[in-house]
This record gives C-alpha cells, structure tokens and sequence, in this order.
C-alpha cells in the first residue's frame, strides 16, 4: 500500500448526476453546448469525496467530466496541504494550466480555473497574486456554493475568493439525491479536527469538528445503496470522534439520549438493504470506545480492517505531537480490536523525523511495529508546516537521517505488508466485484482486507464472490472464482 503521490487517479470524481439530483436549473443547462468539467484530485478520500459532490453539483449547470485539460471548460484542482509535496504541487499544475487556457483563449474558448481544497483554504489570496489567471478559490467548507461562484466568475473580471467558514452548513445545500458511484461509495460524516497534533494542518484548514447528523448520514447511505453502493466507507479527518444528533423518532429520546456514537451508526447502517460491507476511516487512538471495538466483533458487516495511525511508538514523541496517549494506549487497543475481531488487520500513518526525535525514540517506532504487525502503512518523513506548533519546536533532525529512519521503518513495514499478503494465499474470502480487470477477461475486486485482487472469469460489478486466492504481488492478490473452480472439479 503506498499513497499516491500525484492526483487520485480519475474515475472517482466527476461522476456525473442521476437524473433525481438535478436542480431546476438543468432544463436550461439541457438546452447549452454540452460543457466539459476537469476535476484533479490531490490528498485524502475526504478530497475524492469532496470531487464527487462538487461535480454532481455542477452537472445541472451542463457540466460532464473530461479527463483532458484542453477540452475543459472548467479545471478544478483539489488540493492538499498537509505536506510540503502536496501543496508545491498545485502551483506546478497551475503553471501548465496557465498555458492551456491561453491556447483555448487563442480558439475563442474561455476556461474557468478554479482552486479548492486545503491549499485554497490556507494561502487563499496567496494563490491569485501568484497565479493570477485562477478564476476561483474556495475552500472545503465552501464548495456548496460553487455554482453560484461560477456565475459570478464569468461576470467578474478579478478572482472570486471563499474560503471563510459560513455558519451555514454546507451539507444541507447539497443535492439531497446522490449519484451511483459504483460499487464501492465515499460518505463524509465527521469534518475537522480539534486534536491539534503538532505537525498537522487540519485543525487550520478543516475547522473544528462537527458531526454530520444521523438521519442526514442514514438519507445519504439510502440513495446510495440504492444506486448500486455495496460498500460505503465513512469518512471524517476524526472519524471514531462522530457523535451525532439521534433521528427524532417521536417517542422521546433513544436509551443513549439524543447523541449516537459511531457504534451506533454503524449498526443502523449495516441493516440498510444491499450495504454489503462498511468501513470508516480515518481514526484516533483516544476515540476508540469500548462500544465501538466490540462492534468489530459483532457487526458482520463491518470488515475486519482498521485504520489507526499512531504516528511513532515513542511516549516523548507521542508528548511532542500533543497525541494525547502513549505507545501502550495503542498496543492495547491493538490487543482488544484482535480479541473481538481475531481477523482484524490493522494499518497506520507514521511520521519520522519529528523535531526532537532521537534514534532511541525511532527505536521505539520500530519496536511498536514488530509488536503489533501492520498489514499496511504509510509513512512519511516529517515536513515542517508554517503556522503548526511543530514547525517552531527545537531539535530539527537533519534531512539525511530523517531519510535514513523512512528506509528502515519502510523496509520493515514492506516485509510485514508483503508477509500479511502472503499468508492470505491459498485462502478461500470473499470479493466485492468493482469491475473488468486490466486484462481481457479478468475482473478486479477487493478482499474484506482492501488488497486488489484479479482473478480470470465473469462477474458483475456489486457482487460478492468467493474467490479463492492463488498467488500474492506487491501491491494486489491474483485469485480463481471459488464456484467455477467446484464446478470444474
Ligand atoms: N509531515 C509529515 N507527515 C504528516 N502528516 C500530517 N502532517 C504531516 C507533516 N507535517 C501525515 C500523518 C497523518 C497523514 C495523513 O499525514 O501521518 O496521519
Ligand atoms: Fe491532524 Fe492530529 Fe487531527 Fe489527525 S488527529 S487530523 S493528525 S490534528
């Protein structure tokens, strides 16, 4: 598993509306030239999630997604921020894209850039004095209000920037009827973060946390099994810190008063008809309540694969970074997720290189890993972020050794990532078909563990087969469907 260092790759975003999520505006949009959308998504599935939502809510205006820079109308570049890379990045792009709509302009075609995300969010005006041909800025609380900044766009001649945190809410001015996204669906129910780890920006550029109401969560997962979602992931930069207001029912309120835990949800969530399975993602090691791990153990539907960055196993790190628990808290939890889901595979974020971190306390990272056994990780070296506690902490470790520390904890977790994928050949589990495989005849899907599986045959996409697994590669799993291969025999 390695994080994607450019833009997520297409096909998530962009998808365009159902007919249902269409707003009134979309009979005069069906009368206009057709107009092409291009949407580059760097960073987190809260961005992909934030992609889809801000093309459904673009498609009633007669925008439909385009892969190709040149043929957009529209460029919308989602971007990230929560590392040096990330953000440099989103200047390298606009830098290409000043060129195209020059070119466009050259043939009579006009181009809306626009620049949304976390990067929007933290250099706002910053990014029209250096790049002065973006035509729109808005932040993640913001895009709600992308049609109406289009609008404006085209009439006005400087940059319409929104990056400010309305007291509004964003989701209650999205189309309420979601589009089929395939089988595999996103579904934001937590945004933002009053954690303030020391080295992180999310707290500054997603805002506090707020929790998404449950009627408002269980709607949105409705439409989407309904439109073909087998899986949903729920997603939130805190995610296990959900605590939303209960549905009215009319009879009073619920034995756990008017708030759920994210137990709760989940529970309510795997009875909806055709949720096959759940995820949620990404979690903190403080919010992981005793409800919330035995529902690893009693919720079927919740697949045995958790997400649970604790960045070092250092205790005078885990101070530094403000994690708010020590290297026990974790392997303890590590300890109880097992016992109630013996299956469970735990993957997590790790950060080397924190100011003050000395070979002992990488030392402990290292021990924690051994101890624990990751069937994935992303790690990283740490990169100081303006405006973060971290980014003024004393005890800077030199570029070299920070890179040296990546290497050793990333050959470790390679080995436990390459061992977790092998002792899963010659198992018999559970697909979910996602669609065609990259080669003719094949289809791809995706085990209870996440890892990437092709196996040779014919499946539709949504369902879940059994397939049994015949050889393990570095970052997918090449399988036989289970049936044919009985059939056979
Ligand atoms: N430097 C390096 N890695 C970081 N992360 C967050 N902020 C930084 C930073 N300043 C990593 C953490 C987090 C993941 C999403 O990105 O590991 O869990
Ligand atoms: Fe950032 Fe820490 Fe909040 Fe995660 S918990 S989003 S690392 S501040």
């Amino acid at each position: 598993m390695t994080r994607s260092a450019g833009p997520v790759p297409a096909g998530a975003p962009a998808a365009p509306a159902a007919p249902g999520a269409a707003s009134a505006d979309s009979h005069a949009a069906s009368a206009r030239a057709p107009r092409r959308l291009l949407i580059r998504t760097w960073g987190c599935q809260m961005n992909v999630y934030d992609s889809t939502r801000m093309a459904e809510l673009l498609a009633p205006l007669g925008y439909a997604p385009t892969e190709r820079a040149e043929e957009a109308d529209m460029v919308i570049l989602n971007t990230c921020h929560i590392r040096e890379k990330a953000s440099e990045k989103v200047f390298s792009d606009l830098g290409r894209l000043r060129d195209t709509k020059k070119e466009r302009q050259a043939g009579g075609k006009e181009t809306i850039i626009a620049v949304a995300g976390c990067v929007a969010q933290a250099e706002g005006a910053e990014i029209t004095a250096r790049a002065p041909w973006v035509d729109i800025v808005l932040g993640p609380q913001t895009y709600h209000r992308l049609p109406e900044m289009v609008a404006r766009a085209s009439r006005a001649a400087g940059a319409v920037i929104e990056t400010d945190f309305p007291a509004e809410d964003k989701f209650d001015h999205l189309p309420e009827a979601r589009a089929s996204q395939g089988p595999v669906a996103f579904l934001t129910i937590q945004e933002g973060c009053d954690k303030f780890c020391s080295f992180c920006v999310v707290p500054y550029t997603r805002g506090a946390e707020f929790s998404r109401p449950a009627a408002a969560i269980l709607a949105e997962a409705r439409a989407l099994a309904a439109g073909g979602a087998r899986e949903i992931a729920l997603l939130g930069q805190n995610v296990n810190a959900w605590a939303g207001e209960a549905p009215r029912t009319g009879q009073g309120a619920s034995p756990e008063g008017n708030t759920w835990r994210l137990a709760r949800l989940l529970r309510e969530l795997a009875d909806i008809p055709g949720v096959a399975r759940l995820r949620y993602t990404t979690s903190h090691p403080r919010d992981m309540d005793d409800d919330l791990i035995a529902a690893h153990g009693e919720i079927p539907a919740l697949m045995p694969y958790l997400h649970l960055p604790v960045q070092s196993g250092s205790d005078r790190v885990l101070a530094a970074m403000n994690r708010g628990h020590k290297a026990d808290l974790y392997l303890r939890l590590a300890d109880r997720l097992r016992a109630a889901r013996p299956d469970l595979a735990l993957t997590s974020d790790f950060i080397v290189g924190h100011p003050g971190e000395t070979a002992a306390d990488f030392d402990a990272t290292m021990r924690l890993v051994e101890r624990v056994g990751f069937a994935g990780a992303y790690s990283f070296k740490y990169s100081a972020r303006p405006g973060t506690p971290a980014a003024s902490q004393p005890g800077v470790v030199p570029e070299a050794e920070k890179d040296a520390r990546l290497q050793t904890l990333q050959a470790l977790l390679r080995e436990q990532q390459d061992g977790f994928n092998r002792s899963c050949v010659g198992r018999t589990v559970e697909v979910l078909v996602t669609g065609p495989g990259r080669h003719p005849g094949q289809i791809a899907g995706r085990t209870p563990w996440l890892q990437p599986v092709h196996a040779l045959g014919s499946g539709r996409p949504g369902d879940v087969v059994p397939m049994h697994l015949t050889a393990a590669h570095p970052n997918s799993l090449s399988a036989t469907l289970a049936h044919e291969e009985s059939a056979a025999a």
